[in-house]
């Protein structure tokens, strides 16, 4: 496993972290969850990423008892807020109160006195910007937290944050977690462009695009048993990138992996790495040979000619548009 740094910071950070959406406490048993969690570090996966709402804050709980015993300084636990996580108005949100009840219940979840990334899971209309940012620095004052960062801002609002920061002397942020992949490229046109100067890293979910791009799922077939898009709550998720279009050309990608002796998901991995403002890629596994196959992207290289060959085969089905990135206008 290769290390990089989270954007200009000092923490350093597996490429591959491990992240436990739609799976731990829903998709996949416990057993299931900690076989998965227990390959990740046999592989070398020091970072892990979750958030308050997964599960309905069951997934936290079950990543705390998957990481007991581990040694605290060997780990990069990285968790979220802003989506509901009970039914009253201050259950969600950036505001001062949601947050720090927050903070408490994943740390309480994750049983650990702190989390080494505190991220806002996406942009708050509702709450003035200088309150969540003072919020996160306080809390990075009362070492609960020790680095901050935000889920799928877009670059005016990662910009208002640090120039707000810098004004008022508070913790900047240090990373962004977009979506980000072969087919999904939105972030590059403007985010990443302004988080290179900026010295904020991008950690980004769903590199192997859930698992379309594994190849697994075939043009005008039903989706194979068992997998995300057969499951209730990841199926709903999944669906909208299950397009025959899609499914085709993903499948031309098969010779492209094939002569470099990868696995699809290793290219699709390999790929997002490849892109240095990439700090990490966050992949989620339900069985412990999903893990073991994945790590083996870090550290590929991949050639401009392979890039190009990957553009062309994709071509239309790629999204760049930059006004994808998107957090709800009212909160949720
Ligand atoms: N910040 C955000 O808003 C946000 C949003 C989404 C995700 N995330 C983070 O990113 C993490 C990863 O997201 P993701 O799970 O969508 O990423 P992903 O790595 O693109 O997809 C993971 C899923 O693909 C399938 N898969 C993975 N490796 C495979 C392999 N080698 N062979 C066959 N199937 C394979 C598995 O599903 P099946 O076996 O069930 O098919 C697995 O659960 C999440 O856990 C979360 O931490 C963050």
């Amino acid at each position: 496993m290769e290390f990089r740094h989270l954007g200009r910071s000092g923490l350093m950070v597996s490429e591959i972290s491990y992240g436990n959406w739609i799976t731990h406490g829903s998709q996949v048993e416990e057993d299931a969850a900690r076989q998965c969690v227990r390959a990740a570090l046999d592989e070398g996966i020091t970072t892990f990423d979750t958030a308050d709402v997964y599960a309905g804050t069951k997934a936290e709980e079950v990543l705390g008892r998957a990481l007991q015993g581990v040694r605290r300084e060997s780990l990069e636990i990285f968790t979220k807020v802003y989506w509901p996580t009970g039914k009253g108005p201050n259950d969600r949100g950036l505001s001062r109160k949601h947050i720090t009840e927050s903070l408490h219940g994943s740390l309480r979840r994750l049983q650990t006195d702190y989390v080494d990334l505190y991220q806002a899971h996406r942009f708050d209309y509702e709450t003035p910007l200088e309150e969540t940012l003072r919020t996160f620095d306080d809390l990075v004052r009362q070492g609960k937290v020790l680095y901050i960062g935000v889920s799928e801002w877009t670059a005016e609002q990662i910009g208002r944050a640090l120039k707000i920061a810098d004004e008022m002397g508070l913790d900047r942020l240090v990373s962004n977690q977009p979506q980000y992949s072969m087919l999904w490229r939105v972030i590059e046109a403007e985010v990443v462009p302004l988080s290179e100067k900026e010295g904020v890293g991008q950690i980004v979910f769903s590199p192997i695009g859930q698992g379309v791009l594994t190849g697994k799922y075939l043009p005008g077939q039903p989706p194979p048993e068992g997998s995300r898009a057969t499951d209730p709550s990841g199926g709903n998720f999944i669906s909208r990138m299950l397009k025959d279009d899609v499914l085709t050309r993903v499948q031309e990608l098969q010779p492209i992996a094939g002569d470099l002796g990868l696995s699809m998901a290793q290219l699709a991995v390999a790929w997002v790495l490849q892109n240095p403002n990439v700090s990490s890629a966050i992949v989620g596994a339900s069985r412990p040979e999903q893990v073991r196959d994945n790590v083996k992207a870090s550290g590929v290289k991949l050639d401009a000619e392979v890039l190009k060959k990957i553009d062309d085969v994709l071509g239309p089905v790629v999204e760049r548009d930059p006004s994808k990135t998107v957090s709800p206008e009212k909160r949720p």
